[in-house]
C-alpha cells in the first residue's frame, strides 16, 4: 500500500451530493449504472451515508441502507453496505479500509444486528467480513455467488436471525442485486461454482 492518506469520516450531507456522484462516478467507471443507484438511495430516508475526506475535500463514500433477514419467526431489519467508493487518486491508501471501520461501527450504534455486501472477499475479508452462510443466512438473489455475500455480525445479532437476505426495492428497481452475463460467468468460474 502506498502511503496512508489520512482522513476523516464524517456523515455526507446534502451539499456533498455532486461530489460524492462524481467519486462513484469515478470508481465504477466499468459499472454506469452504479450513479443512479446512489443518486436514488440518497433519497431515501433509511439512507445513511459517510463522506472520507482529506483536506477539506471528499475522496471517498460510502453508504447504509435498511434491509432485512428474511428470519422465520418475523422479519429482521439490517444494514446493506453499497456502494463503497474511494476516488481513483486516492485508492490503496487506506481510504476503504477507514470507510468500511467507519460504517460497522455506525451500524453497530445505530443497533443493526448485522451489514451485508456484495464484494470481491480478497478485499472484504481482510477487514473481517465472513461470508453469509455461516450465519445460515442466503444471498438475495442466486447470482450472488455466495462467496460475495458477506456479513459482519454485530452485538445485536441472535442465532436465529437466519435467512434469504432481502434487498431493498432501490437495488432492484436499477438491476444492481448480483451479477448478469460475462461478470457471473467469470465470478462463477473463479469460485468453482
Ligand atoms: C475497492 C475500494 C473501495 C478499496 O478502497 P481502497 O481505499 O482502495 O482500499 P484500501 O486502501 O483500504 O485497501 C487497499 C488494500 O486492499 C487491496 N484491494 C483493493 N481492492 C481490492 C480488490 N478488489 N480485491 C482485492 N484486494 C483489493 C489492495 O491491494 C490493498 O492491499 P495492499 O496494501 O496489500 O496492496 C476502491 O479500490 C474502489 O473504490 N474501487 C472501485 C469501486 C469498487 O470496486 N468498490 C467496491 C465494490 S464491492
Amino acid at each position: 500500500m502506498a502511503e496512508p492518506l489520512p482522513v476523516t469520516v464524517r456523515p455526507m450531507t446534502a451539499s456533498d451530493s455532486e461530489a460524492v456522484l462524481a467519486i462513484v462516478g469515478a470508481a465504477f467507471a466499468d459499472e454506469p449504472e452504479v450513479v443512479p443507484l446512489q443518486a436514488a438511495l440518497a433519497a431515501r430516508p433509511d439512507n445513511h451515508g459517510y463522506v472520507a475526506e482529506h483536506d477539506g475535500r471528499p475522496v471517498g463514500h460510502v453508504g447504509l441502507t435498511r434491509c432485512w433477514i428474511d428470519a422465520e419467526p418475523r422479519l429482521v431489519e439490517a444494514l446493506v453496505l453499497s456502494p463503497l467508493s474511494v476516488a481513483p487518486d486516492a485508492q490503496r491508501r487506506g481510504v476503504g479500509s477507514a470507510l468500511l471501520r467507519h460504517a460497522v461501527a455506525a451500524a453497530g450504534a445505530a443497533g443493526a444486528p448485522a451489514v451485508f455486501l456484495e464484494g470481491d472477499p480478497a478485499y472484504y475479508s481482510r477487514q473481517g467480513w465472513r461470508p453469509v452462510a455461516e450465519l445460515g443466512i442466503t444471498p438475495a438473489s442466486p447470482r450472488i455467488p455466495a462467496p460475495a455475500c458477506q456479513h459482519v455480525r454485530l452485538a445485536a445479532y441472535e442465532s436465529w436471525m437466519r435467512g434469504p437476505l432481502v434487498d431493498p426495492d432501490t437495488f432492484w428497481e436499477h438491476d444492481c442485486v448480483g451479477l448478469r452475463g460475462e461478470r457471473l460467468t467469470a465470478a462463477r468460474a473463479f469460485f468453482a461454482l
